[in-house]
C-alpha cells in the first residue's frame, strides 16, 4: 500500500514535470507565432519554410546547424553580434527558447535547389568565383568552399551554408566582421578571412554565393 502511494507520488511528480515542459512554447510555435514576451513570429522575416526573404537580404534559416544558429541567437543576446532587428529579439528568448526555436529551423529542409555548385575552371577575371574556388594564396586566403563545401551549400554543424543567401546578407556579414561588429565564431576562422578582402572582392563573392541557387528558388516552397 504504502509503496503504491509512493509510486503513485512519483508518477504524479513525471507528470507535472511533463506539463511543465509542454507549457514552455515549442520550437515551431515560436517560428510562426512568437512569444507572450512580444518576441514576433521569426516566420514573418525569415519565410514561412525559413527559406529567407533574397529581397529583404533576410538570411535562410531552414536547414542550417542547429548549434550555429543557437550561437548566433546568443551572440545577439549579449551583444557581441550586433544588428538592431535581431539583438531585442533574441534578449527576448531564453536559452530554452533559443535552444528550441533553432533546432525547429534546423530540421526543416534546405531548398532543393540550392548549391548549383562552383565552376571547376573559374576565370580570374571573375573575381567572386575565383575567391570561392580558388582563393588568394598570395595572400594565405583559402577558398571559401574548402571551408563552407563545394557550391557553399555548407559542411557539418560549424560551417554554415552560403549557396543562396541574399547577396547583401553575406557582404553584410563580412564588412561586420571586418569592422568587429560580429563575433570572431569559430577558431576566429572568418574574421581572418574578412580582414584579407577588400570592398569589391566582398561585393563580389557574395554575388557568387547568392547566385548558387539553381534554376528554381521557389521549389524550396
Ligand atoms: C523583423 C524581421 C526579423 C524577425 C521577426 C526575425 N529576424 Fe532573424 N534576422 C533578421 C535580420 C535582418 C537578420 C540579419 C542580421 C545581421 O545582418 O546580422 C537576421 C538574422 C538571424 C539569424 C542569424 C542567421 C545566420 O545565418 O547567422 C538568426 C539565427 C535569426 N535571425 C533567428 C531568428 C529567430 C529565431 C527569429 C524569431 C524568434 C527571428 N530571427 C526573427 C530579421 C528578423
Ligand atoms: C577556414 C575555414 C573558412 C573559410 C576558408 C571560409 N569560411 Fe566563412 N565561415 C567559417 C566559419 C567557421 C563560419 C561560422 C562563423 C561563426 O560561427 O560565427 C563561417 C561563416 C561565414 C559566413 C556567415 C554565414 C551566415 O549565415 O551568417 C559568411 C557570409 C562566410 N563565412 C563567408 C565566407 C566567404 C565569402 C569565404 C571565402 C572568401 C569564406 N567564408 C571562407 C569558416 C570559413
Amino acid at each position: 500500500m504504502l509503496a503504491a502511494t509512493a509510486c503513485m507520488a512519483a508518477a504524479m511528480a513525471f507528470a507535472t514535470a511533463g506539463a511543465f515542459a509542454e507549457d514552455a512554447p515549442s520550437g515551431r510555435a515560436i517560428a510562426t507565432q512568437g512569444t507572450a514576451n512580444g518576441v514576433p513570429a521569426c516566420v514573418g522575416c525569415h519565410g514561412a519554410q525559413g527559406q529567407g526573404n533574397t529581397a529583404a537580404g533576410f538570411p535562410r534559416l531552414a536547414g542550417v546547424g542547429a548549434d550555429y544558429l543557437s550561437a548566433q541567437l546568443a551572440a545577439f543576446a549579449d551583444g557581441r553580434r550586433q544588428n538592431s532587428v535581431m539583438q531585442p529579439i533574441a534578449r527576448n528568448l531564453s536559452p530554452d527558447e533559443r535552444t528550441s526555436v533553432s533546432t525547429y529551423f534546423s530540421g526543416l529542409p534546405s531548398p532543393s535547389t540550392v548549391g548549383g555548385g562552383d565552376a571547376a575552371e573559374p576565370s580570374p577575371s571573375d573575381t567572386g568565383a575565383w575567391l570561392a574556388v580558388r582563393g588568394r594564396w598570395g595572400q594565405g586566403l583559402p577558398a571559401c568552399a574548402q571551408c563552407h563545401g563545394p557550391g557553399g551549400t555548407g559542411v557539418g554543424g560549424l560551417f554554415p551554408p552560403l549557396a543562396g543567401q541574399p547577396a547583401a546578407y553575406i557582404e553584410a556579414q563580412l564588412h561586420d566582421w571586418k569592422d568587429g561588429k560580429r563575433p570572431p565564431g569559430a577558431l576566429a576562422l572568418m574574421s581572418v578571412i574578412a580582414s584579407k578582402l577588400s570592398d569589391a572582392d566582398m561585393a563580389a563573392v557574395a554575388k557568387h554565393y547568392a547566385q548558387q541557387t539553381g534554376a528554381d528558388t521557389s521549389a524550396g516552397k
